[in-house]
């Protein structure tokens, strides 16, 4: 099995998506720049959603046509629609991710939409990007519990899944959207997808609200992913999840990961600097605990 992980950074997208304090372009910029720098392959730059709905990332084009972009550093962002779709293009966007869930009502809330609507509303999207030549990610959000309806059936999320692979997603980022889940049900979740869908073709994605997320990650890499969703200084929720706190941190991930014996690419240190860095621009502490560990004293 490989000893090489890719870490999908989503701090500037998930990380900020949920703060309450309006970052200006500029910060976001020099996050996104700074995050370039660190050795990570892929940076989530932003959302292309209704700034109704995500005031923080209202400002998507201007941070996305600001940013340097570092050949061999893939910047994809978020897109609910083909309106959103369409704005990614027109400042040059050349991978975008696609987002549902597995259960009903957490989807309502999120994207006002059923399963089934919001696929449908994938398939003109996706045939853009084909002839386009964009990738594509899926996201399939409360894959191991809804903050409305509770328990997620692992069916459901399989058939989610299986559902946006056969649609044309390159990969599939399964999200436990609010940190319930526990290593066991990460894990058995995680080989029922991959039963149905490659799992090279997967990603996991978990949010740390119950402190579960390194240790679901591990029962997760145990299995053989090798995709990995986390956010610099453990930022991150989603405004329509109830109770949803930050992602893993991706500072924690990758000490781990390099402890292990595995490969990142990823230099710690500057993760470390940019992670205090953009808790400065929050006005808040970190919640990685290596950052905390790192700068104590
Ligand atoms: P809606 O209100 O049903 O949309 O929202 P609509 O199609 O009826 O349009 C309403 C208005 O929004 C119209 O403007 C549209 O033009 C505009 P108006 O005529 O009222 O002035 N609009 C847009 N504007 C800009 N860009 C667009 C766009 N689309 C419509 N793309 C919609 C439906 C999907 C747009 C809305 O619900 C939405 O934007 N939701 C996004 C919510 C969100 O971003 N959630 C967080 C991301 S998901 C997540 O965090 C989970 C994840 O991390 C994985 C995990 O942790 O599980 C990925
Ligand atoms: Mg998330």
């Amino acid at each position: 099995m490989s000893d090489h992980v890719r870490i999908v950074e989503v701090g500037p997208r998930d990380g900020l998506q949920n703060e309450t304090i309006l970052l200006p372009a500029a910060v976001k910029i020099a996050l996104i720049d700074r995050l370039s720098a660190t050795g990570l392959a892929t940076i989530e730059a932003t959302s292309f959603v209704s700034p109704k709905w995500v005031p923080q990332l209202a400002d998507a084009a201007e941070v996305f046509a600001g940013i340097h972009k570092v050949p061999g550093v893939a910047y994809p962002v978020l897109v609910p629609n083909l309106q959103g779709y369409e704005r990614a293009r027109e400042v040059g966007a050349t991978e975008v991710a696609v987002f549902t869930a597995a259960s009903e009502a957490f989807n309502q809330k999120n994207i006002n939409a059923s399963i089934d609507a919001s696929i449908d509303r994938f398939v003109p999207v996706m045939d853009r990007a084909r002839a386009d030549g964009v990738a594509v990610r899926g996201y399939v959000s409360t894959v191991l519990g809804c903050p409305y309806q509770g328990e997620v059936p692992v069916g459901d999320v399989v058939r989610v899944a299986r559902r946006l692979h056969d649609l044309g997603c390159h990969e599939i980022s399964l999200g436990d959207t609010i940190g319930v889940g526990t290593p066991a049900k990460a894990r058995a979740m995680l080989r029922a997808v991959a039963s149905e869908v490659p799992m090279a073709a997967l990603a996991v994605h978990f949010h740390d609200t119950y402190g579960q997320a390194l240790a679901n990650l591990l029962a997760c890499l145990d299995e053989g992913v090798r995709v990995v969703d986390s956010a610099v200084s453990g930022t991150g929720g989603c405004p329509y999840a109830k109770g949803a706190s930050g992602n893993v941190a991706s500072e924690d991930v990758v000490y781990m990961l390099h402890g292990m014996g595995m490969r990142t690419g990823v230099d710690l240190d500057r993760l470390i600097d940019t992670g205090a860095w953009l808790a400065e621009q929050l006005r808040k502490d970190t919640a990685s605990k290596v950052t905390r560990a790192r700068t104590a004293g």
